[in-house]
């Protein structure tokens, strides 16, 4: 038995999860922020950004929330692209981190640094770590592109944010800090002239 996650407790059921360790309920509450009014607000920030940047309109698509337990593979994505998510939109992605810092120990997402010039791997197996875990597109050939191109842990302090093309691969790490780790997610589509693609 447990509480119902509503409009008015969400909030408190993520900044309490710590003491409760109410797992359904966390996912709940987060599914419930992630769709909250002030983070779509919030995400006109984003698409500025995008709009200074690119000098193009972008539209919201999703919103998520990368969550890292503690020693859990469950929630850890594997590499990946975000392209096989969405193969027939042109995407890009932002991630900042909620409550607390994002770092090497809580693990934070990693890149391939310059791997989205591969373009959109098609060639991909899907991984899934254990039968509840999130699914993962790994390219086939990931071997070698570990070995082609360096890992970059992604440090973000608050009011950090990093932004990433949809063709950089890129994998969530094992969170190894006691404590829980929230990175929200934004994802927009829109057009942006540095799609480079692989002869
Ligand atoms: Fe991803």
């Amino acid at each position: 038995m447990g509480t119902e996650v509503n409009k008015k407790n969400y909030s408190k059921i993520i900044l309490n999860f710590e003491k409760l360790k109410k797992f359904d309920q966390l996912y709940s509450a987060l599914k419930k922020f992630s769709s909250n009014k002030e983070l779509l607000n919030f995400s006109n920030f984003f698409r500025k950004v995008l709009i200074n940047i690119f000098k193009k309109n972008f539209k919201l698509i999703n919103t998520g929330m990368a969550i890292g337990l503690n020693n859990s593979i469950r929630t850890a994505y594997n590499w990946h692209q975000e392209k096989p998510y969405y193969p027939n939109k042109k995407t890009i992605h932002f991630q900042f981190p909620l409550l607390s810092p994002c770092n090497k120990k809580n693990g934070t997402m990693s890149v391939l640094l310059g791997s989205n010039n591969e373009g959109y791997i098609q060639s991909t197996k899907n991984i899934k770590k254990s039968k509840k875990s999130v699914n993962s597109f790994v390219p086939k050939d990931i071997k070698n592109f570990k070995k082609k191109y360096k890992e970059f842990f992604i440090n973000m302090g608050k009011k950090d944010f990093v932004m990433f093309h949809e063709n950089l691969i890129h994998r969530t790490n094992k969170n190894i800090s006691p404590n829980i780790r929230l990175a929200c997610i934004l994802r927009f589509q829109g057009d942006y002239g540095f799609n480079i693609k692989k002869s």
